[in-house]
């Protein structure tokens, strides 16, 4: 059944209107930030629905307390960055140690937590060597890097509609002729993409072949499931062809779990045996401390190794002054020892398929055309069924005014989401009564919106 955009309008403006009502503390922090560019710390603070930003006041496991006092259920976890949860008490005593007792927040000298990382990581991914950063975007700049070195290769295979951070060679979609091109909005991009990248569809092993077969490709750059395009999962098959592929073709295969950290202590790679050779990993392996990583495969260190012409250790563009220092890596390790266990990845998974069960039942109960597709311990829907198979089709189905009431109804009754698009994620402490009341609410919200509750 479509939604009646007339109707759509109205609950907009009423949602908006009580979103202004209770928030008079955060619209005027963020009518008076006239000194920060777009009037938000970051330009994509920018993107909460209601006209301005909920301002924080506190957080604890997976609540919010905004400066007007009110609390939140909080499903949208720093958009993954926090998954371990608001400051868990294992990274919050680490820390206190590092920065308060010890001291030493950045000196550039390791500390021994650094290989109680690296061989957690190897025990969870399979990856040997491992090395730290302060973001995915800059494990992600620097895995391509290694990979252009390693293969002597200068392009970059992405998925269109693929986020791996601020990356420029992953902005791209095909263009008339298959071709890489920016996709929409892509500031300021330092050459066009088609020399860079190349793109292919997700899901379509033909267009990946027929890329890799310019043979110029150093490395496929992927997620295992598309997430930010809503989440798009690979069909059976699809991921092992992938490697098939690049082995054909001389290729590396790059898998950034930083979303994907969802389906399991050993994200994706771990779950469906994926075998990258290179994998980053950032977001939430800090507990919330800027933390990321790449791994690298022995035969990847040889190919590297190769290459003493490279300079790793200085300017030779890998690396950066900050990473791995020792608060980020004490960070890591609280997060990894004692918080995103293995047990705690069971609930998580638990509580998100109670979440996906839940949504699914009120898609069904609307008669509305969307889908709802469940990563581990993540979950979003999409307005489209079946769900969409690869990036493009998943863009073609996004509604910002859809995903503005839905924002908006939820906010204004406790409950927070992702901003970008729909994902609720669940970490440790998230319950099935929070699970319960999302599920409610987001009944009511299409109750409404299908017109068989009151406006
Ligand atoms: C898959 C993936 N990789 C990398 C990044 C970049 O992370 P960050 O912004 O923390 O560098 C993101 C951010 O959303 C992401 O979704």
């Amino acid at each position: 059944m479509p939604v009646d955009r007339a109707r759509l309008g109205t609950l907009i403006t009423r949602e908006r209107a009580a979103y202004a009502v209770a928030h008079p503390m955060s619209a005027e922090l963020f009518r008076a930030a006239d000194h920060l560019f777009g009037r938000v710390p970051m330009t994509w603070m920018a993107k909460w629905s209601g006209g301005f930003p909920l301002y924080l006041d506190r957080a604890a496991g997976n609540r919010i307390v905004d400066v007007d006092g009110l609390e939140y259920v909080d499903f949208a976890l720093g958009d993954t960055g926090a998954m371990a949860g608001h400051s868990p008490q294992p990274v919050v005593a680490a820390v206190a140690t590092r920065l308060g007792q010890l001291g030493g927040i950045t000196t550039m000298l390791p500390t021994a937590d650094a290989e109680w990382v690296g061989a957690e990581l190897r025990r969870r991914f399979g990856l040997p060597l491992w090395s730290f950063t302060l973001t995915a975007t800059d494990a992600n700049r620097w895995a391509i890097r290694l990979a252009r070195l390693a293969t002597g290769r200068p392009k970059i295979l992405t998925f269109a509609y693929c986020y791996h951070g601020s990356v420029d060679e992953a902005f791209a979609i095909p263009g008339p002729d298959g071709d890489a091109v920016a996709r929409a909005g892509n500031a300021g991009a330092p050459v066009p993409l088609h020399m860079t990248t190349r793109v292919a569809e997700f899901n379509d092993l033909g267009s990946v072949e027929a890329q890799l077969a310019h043979g110029d490709v150093a490395a496929i750059l992927t997620e295992p499931a598309l997430t930010n395009i809503g989440i798009v999962l690979p069909e059976p098959g699809f991921m092992a062809g992938l490697r098939d592929l690049k082995r054909r073709y001389g290729a590396l295969l790059i898998i950034d779990e930083t979303h994907t950290f969802s389906a399991g202590p050993g994200g994706a790679t771990q779950l469906c045996s994926l075998q990258p050779d290179i994998l980053v990993i950032g977001k939430s392996i800090g507990g919330g401390i800027p933390s990321g990583a790449y791994g690298i495969t022995n035969d990847v260190a040889g190919m590297v190794g190769a290459h003493p012409e490279a300079d790793l250790i200085d300017v030779g563009g890998v690396g950066g002054t900050l990473a791995g220092n020792a608060l980020s890596v004490a960070a890591m390790r609280a997060t990894l020892e004692d918080v995103l266990t293995d047990a705690a990845f069971a609930h998580m998974v638990d509580v998100a398929t109670l979440f996906t069960r839940g949504v699914q039942e009120a898609i069904d109960r609307a008669g509305l055309s969307w889908s709802v597709s469940q990563l581990g311990a993540r979950s979003e829907y999409r307005f489209a069924s079946p769900a969409p198979r690869d990036g493009t089709s998943s863009a073609a189905a996004g509604d910002e005014v859809l995903e503005e009431f839905l924002h908006l109804f939820l906010a204004n009754r406790s409950v927070l989401i992702t901003p970008f698009h729909n994902m609720a994620l669940m970490c440790p402490v998230t319950t099935r009564d929070d699970v319960q009341l999302h599920s409610r609410l987001f009944g009511e919200a299409l109750d409404e919106l299908v017109g068989t509750g009151s406006v």
